[in-house]
């Protein structure tokens, strides 16, 4: 597969000069207080999230270059909102911290008759599979939720085999500083809607240690972002 990088630039991006310590959000969150979030929006989830990012979840599952048999790992899986549009000759597994949006996704999965996918309830910040168990671990519009970041996308590296791709899916700070102080100053209220709105990517990408084999811009407007990172063969 031939993968472009596009804008930004991830050599740019590192450059930045304090991104290996600076914070990743203005506005850190427990697990706890994540979980209680999403139990709470469960119900709502679909609507208020559904067609708002779906164009750019079909772009992305699209741009993963899943092949027949592939095992892929979709981290945060929610309402399952995903599942459907995933290839049936793959098989996903779907994990998420909250029962009640499990519950949905266990719900569609079986109205939709998805036999190529199995949902787990699980921490991302500590996978229960053992190392190199996916060729495709995936997480839509999840990075910027979770309590660690960082350990999620050690996690998703260490499951994911040798030669696979991990893939992240999501909105980060923007690099215009007006809009920027705006995510800022508005994260500590998107938390309670189960998202921070300031997610650094120079930083996320400086302390996590990737180097990106692309950064695509995906949905409408263009400003989620997919990043790929392959692990070493
Ligand atoms: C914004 S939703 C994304 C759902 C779906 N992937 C989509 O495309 O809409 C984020 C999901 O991540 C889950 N989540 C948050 N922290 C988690 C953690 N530590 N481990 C597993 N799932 C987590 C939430 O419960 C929620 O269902």
């Amino acid at each position: 597969m031939s993968l472009q990088l596009e804008e930004p630039d991830t050599k740019e991006i590192l450059a930045a000069s304090d991104a290996a310590t600076r914070a990743l959000s203005s506005t850190p969150v427990e697990t706890d207080f994540v979980e209680s979030v999403y139990e709470n929006i469960a119900w709502v989830y679909d609507v208020v999230f559904g067609p708002t990012l779906h164009a750019g979840r079909l772009e992305s599952i699209g741009r993963l270059g899943i092949r027949s048999g592939d095992r892929v790992l979709e981290v945060g899986v929610g309402t399952g909102i995903n599942a459907a549009l995933y290839p049936r000759d793959c098989n996903v597994t779907g994990i998420d911290l909250s029962g009640s949006m499990l519950e949905k996704a266990n719900r569609r999965i079986a109205t939709r008759r998805l036999t190529n996918v199995r949902l787990l309830q699980m921490d991302a910040e500590s996978l229960t599979f053992p190392d190199d168990s996916f060729d495709i671990v995936y997480a839509p519009y999840t990075i910027s939720v979770v309590s660690d970041p960082v350990r999620v996308v050690h996690e998703m590296r260490r499951v994911c085999r040798p030669g696979g791709r991990f893939v992240f899916l999501n909105h980060f700070r923007s690099p215009n500083k007006l809009i920027s102080r705006a995510e800022r100053l508005i994260s500590p209220l998107t938390v309670h809607a189960g998202f921070k709105a300031d997610l650094d990517l120079p930083a996320f990408l400086a302390q996590a240690g990737l180097d990106p084999v692309s950064i695509e811009k995906v949905n409408i407007p263009r400003i989620w972002s997919l990043v790929t990172c392959a692990k070493e063969e």
